[in-house]
Order: C-alpha cells, then sequence, then structure tokens
C-alpha cells in the first residue's frame, strides 16, 4: 500500500495553484514530476562537484565522473543489463531512437524490412522512414483493432526471412496499450530480425528486465520516471553495440585521432561524443532510486485502482467516448465528447487547474485510425489520488455544459 499524502509530500510543485485553484496535474504520460531528492541532487551537483568528466586528473572531475558513472550502474541494475557499459547515455528516447536508426543504415539493404506497429509515437516511426529512404527498405506496419491492441496474427504473417528490425512500443502514449512484447520479441528472433522496444511510456509503470526479454535495443527517457528533461538512455546488447557504428563523432568517443586516422573508443563512450549532460544523468540515478525505493508492484497496483476509478466514472458522462479499451492498458485514458473539440475541454480544464494533453500526442496514425483530430488524454501517476480524478470528472462535466 501506498502512503499517497506522504508521497506527494515529495513534489514541491503539487502544492501549488494553477488559475487559482489546486494543481491537478494528469499529464504524466508527457513528463511526470520531480521529487525534492532529485531536485536536491541537481542543486548539489551545481553547488558542489560541477566538474567535466573522464577529463580531469582534479578532484571535482574526479568526484563528478564518479557520480556518472555510478548512475550508469544504478541504470544497468534497474534494467538488469549483463553490463555496465551496455547503457549508453543520451538526450532521451528520441535520441536513442535515432541513434539505433542511423547505425542500420550500415546494415541494411535494399528490399530488407523493418516492421513498426500501428500504435507507434512519431518518434518511432519518422527514423525508420528515414532509414528507409536512404537504404530502400522496406517499412511494413503491425495493424490495430477497435480497442487500440495489435494484431498478432497479421504480425506472424509480415514476418519473413526478409525482416531485418522490428521496433514497437511497450507502452502506447496515447492509449495506454500494453504490448506483448514478449511474444513480439520471440517471433521476431525466430526469423533473425533485431527487436528494439520503445520504453518511454513503460518505465514510470514496469520495471523491464532487458535479459528476461532477451531484448536487443530497449530505450527511454529520465523525465518520464521522476528525473529531468534531456537525459536517457539506450540500452543495447553488447554484440549489437559493438556491430553499430558510431552515432555522432567528436570528443569523448575516440581512442586515437589524427589527420590520417581516428580509432573509436570501447563501448560506452563510443556512442557518448561530447560533453554529455553530467547532471542529467547523475539525477536519473537518484530518479530511479527514489521510484525503486516506493517499488514498482506497488505503483502498478495502485494506478491500475486509478485507471479502473476514473474509466469508470468518466464513462457515466453521457457523450464521453473513450479511445483505447485494451484488455492489458496502464493509467491513461484517451477520450473524447461528442461534438466538442478537444482542444476546447482541455482550455476549460486549465481554468479549473487540471493539467492534459489535448491533441494528436504525436501519433497522428493512431488519430486517423479512429478518424478524430484528437483526444484529451488523462495519464495518471503513483501521486495522483481519487479526489484528484473526481475533480476531472466534475471538470468534464462542466465542460460540456458550457461547450454544448
Ligand atoms: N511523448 C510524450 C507524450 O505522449 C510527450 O505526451
Amino acid at each position: 500500500m501506498l502512503d499517497v499524502s506522504k508521497i506527494r509530500a515529495d513534489f514541491p510543485i503539487l502544492s501549488r495553484q494553477v488559475n487559482n485553484k489546486p494543481l491537478v496535474y494528469f499529464d504524466n504520460a508527457a513528463t511526470s514530476q520531480t521529487p525534492e531528492v532529485v531536485i536536491d541532487t541537481i542543486v548539489d551537483y551545481y553547488s558542489n562537484y560541477n566538474a567535466n568528466i573522464h577529463r580531469g586528473v582534479h578532484t571535482l572531475s574526479q568526484e563528478a565522473t564518479d557520480k556518472y558513472e555510478i548512475a550508469r550502474q544504478k541504470i544497468q541494475a534497474h534494467f538488469n543489463a549483463k553490463f555496465s557499459h551496455e547503457i549508453i547515455f543520451t538526450s532521451g528516447t528520441t535520441h536513442s531512437i535515432n541513434l539505433v536508426a542511423n547505425g542500420f543504415s550500415a546494415l541494411l539493404k535494399a528490399g530488407d524490412e523493418i516492421i513498426v506497429s500501428a500504435l507507434e509515437h512519431h518518434s518511432n516511426i519518422v527514423p525508420w522512414q528515414m532509414l528507409c529512404e536512404r537504404t530502400g527498405a522496406i517499412l511494413k506496419v503491425i495493424p490495430m483493432n477497435q480497442e487500440g491492441e495489435l494484431i498478432m496474427e497479421t504480425y506472424d504473417k509480415l514476418l519473413s526471412n526478409k525482416t531485418k528490425l522490428v521496433f514497437v512500443n511497450h507502452i502506447s502514449n496515447a492509449l495506454g496499450t500494453i504490448n506483448p512484447i514478449e511474444y513480439i520479441i520471440e517471433k521476431a528472433h525466430a526469423v533473425g530480425a533485431a527487436v528494439l522496444i520503445d520504453g518511454a511510456q513503460s518505465c514510470p509503470h514496469i520495471k523491464p528486465d532487458v535479459q528476461a526479454l532477451d531484448v536487443d535495443f530497449y530505450v527511454a527517457s529520465a523525465h518520464k520516471v521522476c528525473g529531468p528533461t534531456g537525459v536517457g538512455m539506450l540500452y543495447g546488447k553488447e554484440a549489437w553495440l559493438n556491430k553499430l557504428p558510431p552515432y555522432q563523432g567528436g570528443g569523448e568517443m575516440i581512442a586515437e585521432v589524427s589527420f590520417e586516422k581516428t580509432t573509436y573508443a570501447d563501448l560506452p563512450h563510443k556512442f557518448e561524443a561530447g560533453t554529455p549532460n553530467i547532471c542529467g544523468g547523475i539525477a536519473f540515478g537518484a530518479a530511479l532510486d527514489y521510484m525503486n525505493a516506493i517499488g514498482f508492484d506497488n505503483i502498478a497496483t495502485y494506478e491500475n485502482e486509478l485507471l479502473a476509478y476514473a474509466t469508470e466514472k468518466l464513462s457515466t458522462i453521457e457523450g464521453l467516448k473513450i479511445y483505447g479499451t485494451a484488455k492489458h492498458k496502464t493509467s491513461v485514458i484517451s477520450f473524447n465528447l461528442e461534438g466538442i473539440h478537444p482542444y476546447d475541454v482541455g482550455t476549460i480544464l486549465d481554468k479549473l487547474g487540471i493539467a492534459v494533453r489535448t491533441g494528436h500526442h504525436c501519433a497522428q496514425p493512431i488519430m486517423d485510425f479512429f478518424c478524430i483530430p484528437g483526444t484529451i488524454r488523462a495519464s495518471f501517476a503513483f501521486y495522483n489520488t481519487k479526489e484528484e480524478i473526481d475533480i476531472l470528472v466534475a471538470g468534464v462535466k462542466k465542460a460540456k455544459m458550457m461547450l454544448s
């Protein structure tokens, strides 16, 4: 059981007012809020040991290097990677995906096939389309049904010995569907394809075990798990990371440089050109510590309660349609009010202090599937409450009255 009022006291922002109302923050799928302990980690870094890493013999540089590498080990432990050098710090999920997509330019040939899903965020569509343009590879799409679930029978048929890569998100940001990634990975491996799982939306709710999953690449962002923006990670199996060429050239990623020839550094530095987000990486580690202390099983149980409660309450509103009713889903509810634009509802909710996201959620193909311009999306975290959901439901009713 979670002590939610104690947890809420860890988040300074949750006690602020918005438009003279207590903030109700239901935009957690866009970014999570930051607990005091992570804020303190950031302040401590800039107050006490701000320095560049892996470069200086001086004390500050060594302290910063040690803490940054300890953070890498925390991320390794969290995801259960075999080696810490399989964890690459990036600026976030999008950067991680682009790094892999760019690397595969060197490994694919015309006619090879890449599979993505109908539930993808634009960040897991566009880099692969760009990769196809560069290589002549062909993009195939696993379709979805009306509940927002991927159709596995079609996936089975799309797979062949031409399939080289499969890219699917673990959880859909727009609908909350939890995809059957174990099945997807096993089937892809059976035809010799590599798999990248986009974990941006799963990591706030689930603790993935990359070895148990046997996944080739897994990517995530710190800001979805109570860490800062601008930092994330790429997990890759050692053999794959050794096979991929570097993404960016620069300092840190080299072994030796001369005008005749440059050799590259070993993992993980081969993929970490330039001065990284040092403070962000250290704060990423602190954020995972914070969430692990609460416990992901506790988080999932509580968030499922919030999801069931909100689904039941919102469903009583006449003319409200929920998009994404998968059997396995996480605490995300996308909905619309009949005949009313989602943006208008979002604007009224904001006046009531309620933060939701409206629009296509960077997943236009999903909106096209349902023939809608967008949705209102409420996404819950472990620090939200049923009382806040009651405020949302009252707000939606008010918006409906004002806009009908
Ligand atoms: N991808 C983030 C979202 O779903 C920004 O809101």
